[in-house]
């Protein structure tokens, strides 16, 4: 062999996420330059991250053939939905969030492992890989994606004035993001090709779908208290930070009362639900569905669904129960135990998110504010 070929091992790119990653970073030049280029662009990035978002999903809705997918989750289907999801309806909504999400993932360091293979993972869960309910889109939808996603980057980018970006800056910046995104393009295409196939299943996809616990939740008949409907959850940008989105905001904790018997609510996605110390549930549910939430419980008129519900704050019924001091410490005590629990728990990032800012948002407010008429409150 001439002393200057190097050797590239097919079955070792094929088989390994890092040897493949390696492969193409070096194929494409991406180096120093590249991730300098990309941490420079990240603040003019993600202020163009929502239209972005809204470009893509007004391509994906203008043809039947993708805009059924998000009825049917699988791009092979022929079958007209009884009702063709709209821009504005939740179904679109709640996946603008997650692309949103993705692309402030794809908009962070891309130094670190965890970076590639949440790339990798976005490529898997389109061919029903690494998530519990079925999803497929071929790959010729996603790459059309992803064109008009670099598309967009280019045009955002290079419209920018020289007083705010120099030239030679905007170049690398457009050079180093279509790195990127040719390498995404790959672990797109890569759970597509036949080639890939056989190297393609590593240990994860061999593992069981995650394990529903124990407990039996009365809410939604899951067992445990924790209900997720996918595996969405872990597919969040685990370091993308207070920051870059904002949990607070993208989803809504509301307390459920007097619930009698079992209540299976298909329409919505509970992130996650906890048992309070009243016999109450504590739910957290996406923004965008609390209507949904709402309309599902029509069916029983004697739930109470709290949509102000302030998890710092003591229930009335608690403040009598208790007085007003002691309700006050307690509720405290209760939500900071249940946010630490749900802040360090395993493989539910947006449950996570949420709850390190419900943490981070309270840590900012005094721990415990006397009011104008001197009673202490659990602050918020
Ligand atoms: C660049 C291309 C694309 C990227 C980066 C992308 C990214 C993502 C991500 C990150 C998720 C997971 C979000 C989550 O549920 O946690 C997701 C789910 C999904 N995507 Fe894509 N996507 C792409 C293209 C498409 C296309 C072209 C379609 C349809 C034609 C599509 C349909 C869906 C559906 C139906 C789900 C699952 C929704 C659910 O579980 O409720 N995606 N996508």
């Amino acid at each position: 062999m001439a002393s200057d070929l190097k050797h590239a091992d097919r079955h070792e790119i094929l088989s390994s996420l890092p040897a493949r990653i390696a492969y193409l970073q070096e194929f494409l030049d991406f180096g120093r330059e590249d991730i300098e280029a990309l941490a420079s662009s990240r603040k003019v990035i993600k202020s163009i991250l929502p239209s972005i978002v809204d470009k893509v999903y007004a391509k994906l809705l203008k043809h039947d053939i993708t805009a059924r997918v998000f009825v049917t989750r699988d791009s092979r289907s022929t079958e007209d939905p009884e009702e063709w999801p709209t821009l504005g309806g939740s179904t679109i909504q709640r996946r603008k969030i997650f692309l949103r999400w993705y692309l402030t993932k794809l908009n962070s360091d891309p130094t670190t492992t965890e970076y590639w293979e949440y790339l990798d993972k976005v490529g898997a869960m389109h061919v029903s890989k690494a998530r519990r309910l079925p999803l497929h889109v071929d790959y010729i939808f996603l790459g059309a994606s992803l064109g008009l996603i670099q598309n967009s980057l280019t045009e955002s980018i290079f419209s920018l004035q020289d007083r705010e970006v120099s030239f030679p800056q905007r170049l690398a910046m457009v050079k180093a993001i279509g790195k990127v995104i040719w390498i995404q393009n790959d672990l797109l295409a890569k759970w597509h090709l036949r080639d890939d196939q056989q190297e393609n299943s590593t240990d994860e996809d061999k593992a069981p779908a995650p394990d529903l616990h124990a407990k039996m939740c009365p809410f939604t008949g899951a067992s445990d208290t924790v209900v997720e409907t996918d595996s969405n959850y872990d597919l969040l940008p685990v370091d993308s930070g207070t920051e870059s989105y904002d949990a607070l905001k993208d989803y809504k904790l509301l307390r459920l009362s007097q619930l009698e018997g079992r209540t299976p609510i298909e329409v919505v996605e509970l992130a996650n639900v906890e048992h309070l110390h009243d016999g109450s549930l504590e739910l957290l549910v996406l923004s965008s569905d609390v209507s949904a939430l709402r309309k599902a419980l029509d069916a029983q008129p004697n739930a109470m669904l709290d949509l102000n519900y302030d998890p710092w704050r003591p229930t009335p019924e608690a403040e009598v129960y208790f007085g007003q001091t002691t309700a006050s410490k307690l509720c405290r005590e209760w939500t900071l135990t249940r946010a630490q629990r749900l802040k360090s728990q395993p493989s539910r990032a947006h449950v996570r998110e949420y709850y390190t800012q419900l943490l981070e948002q309270n840590s900012g407010a005094q721990s415990y504010s006397s009011g104008d008429d001197g009673e202490e409150r659990c602050s918020n």
